[in-house]
């Protein structure tokens, strides 16, 4: 019987480590994501009813221990140098020259990688098993994070070949638009935004408790095999060619050249292209390829003298702060934004840059006046990098946290352990704005037509206080204000009726609750199904449930016990906004389970988010592009590639009325 379990659960785990090589290392997945799921839940049980036979290294194990009090610091077995840079044609020019003078009469080839944007880290495996991963650190010693680093899925615990040891070096990155959701996520959740995609791998790689790091999505591109007990390469390529067959990952855009010149080609190729792939690139790394010009080659004691990069032009630019104003948000936080002198940042004029809070001006020490250096990373609003003090006349103003909110002229408040100072006015018109365009934006209950012009006067006329007040609005009321007519007024009318129905997630997520992002509110309402149970949950009770810290449960708690809200909630009710979830739908009928969906075209009856989100509902899930995992194409108006793609592979093909169909037959 035990045997028969453990031949199981062998064969789970290679199926498992097989797929996810398939998925994960080699963006070519042979199952589907819910097949996938199903291989990981039988382990998950097996081990649960077994949990003599679990190993660290099983694929459930990712994600372990309690948080640490600190890292401890690991040796590297050789220094992990840094590269010296060139900025110019000319300077890689000479650096091929200085390599030939060097090692003169010799064939020499290059391999040029992009240069990733991220942390630095190195990987030791011995007989194939992951058994530590560390910082860079000051080059001789780095942070034991490997915790963390088994989190991330793109780093495979165990690895095809059986070398006694083997030591890897790479790069932790995460990708442009995993940045741009967590920084939504954190913005929803009212915690500090990460100022560019590499602040946010840094940072999450350095996190006490590995199951946050387990939340971000980070990923990692190797680079280098710096060391391989019983292996033997002549070149560099072919020992990333070694890693790559023994299931790790490399970029793959890296190539191999036999000049200078055509290394160049390559540099100016990637200046250009920089912005087309996913993740963040600042140059290009290139190697002499032959480990045995490599050694020859050597070392200084800062760089190797056989790679260099090329760093692409910054996206930085200078210019002069003119003033300091103050942004109230949702939640009454005072964010401090420089109005800035207009300057063209890589073809984009830039007039604002986020300061942050008070903590972070003072840091910098910028004043109003100063001259700084802005910088644009990773799309998000330009940040001021640093203020340069020799510009300074004099005539530089300090700045204060105003003592008052600037819109509504309450007290400010800041809590001793924190750097955002608040509004303590919840009636404040900033806030009633900002909530108003939170409670109307796309995730929340998505009121089209509910733009900022129009907030405003709402709330300048008096005329909402609240997001329940929307519901109350007439349309002649409406078809007065400014930039209004009888046609725009019904619409946002027949917007407001329409959002009654959303679900109740959309619902506790657009009430604002501070710290309660989209995916908080999904728990929420699976657990609860009705706001009036969940307006009677306590901290403790919120806190029991899996992802709910006690950030979340406590001001879940304070939320709801508020007289105001309690007025607020009896106003929707009235109004007759959905506030439970019917469960039938809900949990007995998940009737498009599994099922792969592609949509491609333009559809009559809904956008293509109602379309993906009735799929979800129903517990489909909606991918981009057509593999043979895919179910289901739906295709509309002048349909793109996907359908020709999904003919080629016989993949069942719906028309608008043959999917509407199958939403409503499976509905019942
Ligand atoms: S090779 C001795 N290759 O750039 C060679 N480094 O200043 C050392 N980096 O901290 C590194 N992409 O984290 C190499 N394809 C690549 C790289 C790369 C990014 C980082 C690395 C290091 C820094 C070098």
């Amino acid at each position: 019987m035990k045997d028969n379990v453990r031949k199981r659960i062998d064969e789970l785990r290679k199926q498992i480590n097989y797929h996810s090589r398939k998925y994960y290392i080699e963006d070519n997945p042979e199952i589907s994501d819910y097949e996938f799921d199903q291989l990981m839940k039988e382990l998950e049980e097996l081990e649960d009813r077994h949990p003599d036979l679990i190993t660290p290294n099983s694929p459930t194990q990712r994600v372990g221990g309690e948080p640490a009090e600190q890292f401890e610091t690991v040796q590297h077995r050789s220094a992990m140098l840094s590269l010296d840079n060139t900025y110019s044609p000319e300077e890689l020019l000479e650096f091929d020259k200085r390599v030939r003078k060097l090692i003169p009469e010799q064939e020499i080839e290059y391999v040029a990688e992009l240069k990733l944007d991220g942390l630095g880290i190195a990987l030791v495996y011995e007989e194939g098993r992951f058994t530590r991963g560390a910082t860079r650190g000051d080059g001789a010693t780095g942070e034991d994070v490997t915790s963390n680093l088994r989190t991330i899925r793109t780093i495979p615990l165990v690895i095809e070949n059986q070398l006694p040891v083997m030591e890897v070096r790479g790069e932790v990155y995460m990708r442009r638009k995993a940045f741009q959701k967590l920084n939504q996520e954190r913005e929803e959740n009212d915690e500090n935004l990460f100022a560019n995609p590499r602040n946010a791998a840094a940072g999450s790689v350095r996190l006490l408790d590995p199951r946050i790091t387990a939340s971000r999505p980070l990923e990692i591109f190797v680079y280098a095999l710096t060391y391989a007990e019983g292996a033997n390469f002549s070149t560099h390529y072919e020992s990333l060619q070694f890693l790559k067959d023994s299931g790790l990952k490399i970029n793959p855009h890296t190539k191999k050249f036999g000049s200078i010149e055509e290394v160049l080609k390559y540099c100016e190729e990637w200046t250009e292209r920089r912005e087309d792939i996913d993740y963040e690139i600042d140059g290009v790394v290139i190697k002499v390829n032959s480990l045995a010009q490599q050694t020859e080659l050597g070392s200084t004691n800062k760089s190797p003298r056989w790679a260099i990069s090329y760093k692409f032009p910054a996206r930085r630019a200078t210019t002069k702060i003119e003033d300091i104003i103050i942004q109230v948000g949702r939640t009454g936080s005072l964010t401090p934004v420089a109005v800035l002198t207009p300057v063209s940042l890589s073809g984009i004029v830039i007039a604002r840059a986020t300061l942050h809070n008070e903590d972070e001006i003072k840091r910098k020490d910028i004043r109003i006046g100063d001259t700084v250096i802005v910088e644009r990373a990773g799309d998000v609003i330009p940040a001021v990098v640093m203020v340069l003090e020799e510009k300074r006349t004099g005539e530089e103003k300090e700045f204060t946290m105003p003592e008052t909110c600037p819109v509504c002229g309450s007290d400010v408040f800041k809590p001793e352990n924190e750097a955002v100072s608040r509004c303590t006015n919840p009636e404040c018109p900033a806030q009633i704005k900002e909530n108003l365009h939170h409670f109307a934006s796309r995730n929340a209950m998505d009121i089209e037509g509910l733009g900022p012009s129009l907030i405003d006067q709402l709330v300048k006329k008096d005329m909402v206080h609240n997001s329940a007040d929307l519901y109350y609005l007439q349309k002649e009321q409406l078809a007065q204000l400014e930039r209004m007519g009888d046609k725009s007024a019904q619409n946002l009318m027949d917007e407001l009726e329409k959002s009654k129905d959303n679900s109740l997630s959309r619902f506790i997520f657009a009430l604002g609750i501070r710290h309660v992002g989209t995916r908080a509110a999904d728990i929420l309402a699976e657990r609860y199904s009705s706001i009036d149970e969940l307006t009677k949950a306590t901290t403790e009770e919120l806190q029991e449930i899996d992802e709910i810290g006690p950030r979340i449960a406590e001001s879940v708690e304070q939320f709801f016990q508020q007289e105001r809200t309690k007025r607020m909630l009896d106003k929707f009710r009235n109004a007759g906004i959905k506030m439970q979830e019917e469960k039938s739908y809900h949990e007995s009928s998940q009737p498009l389970n599994g099922k792969n969906f592609v949509l491609t075209g333009s559809l009559e009856s809904m956008t293509r988010d109602e379309a993906s989100q009735y799929i979800k509902d129903a517990g489909g899930k909606v991918s981009s592009s057509v593999s043979k995992n895919t179910d289901y194409v739906v295709v509309g108006e002048s349909p793109g590639s996907k359908y020709d793609k999904a003919q080629k592979l016989g993949i069942t093909i719906l028309d608008e009325e043959e999917f509407l169909k199958l939403m409503d037959s499976k509905e019942k």
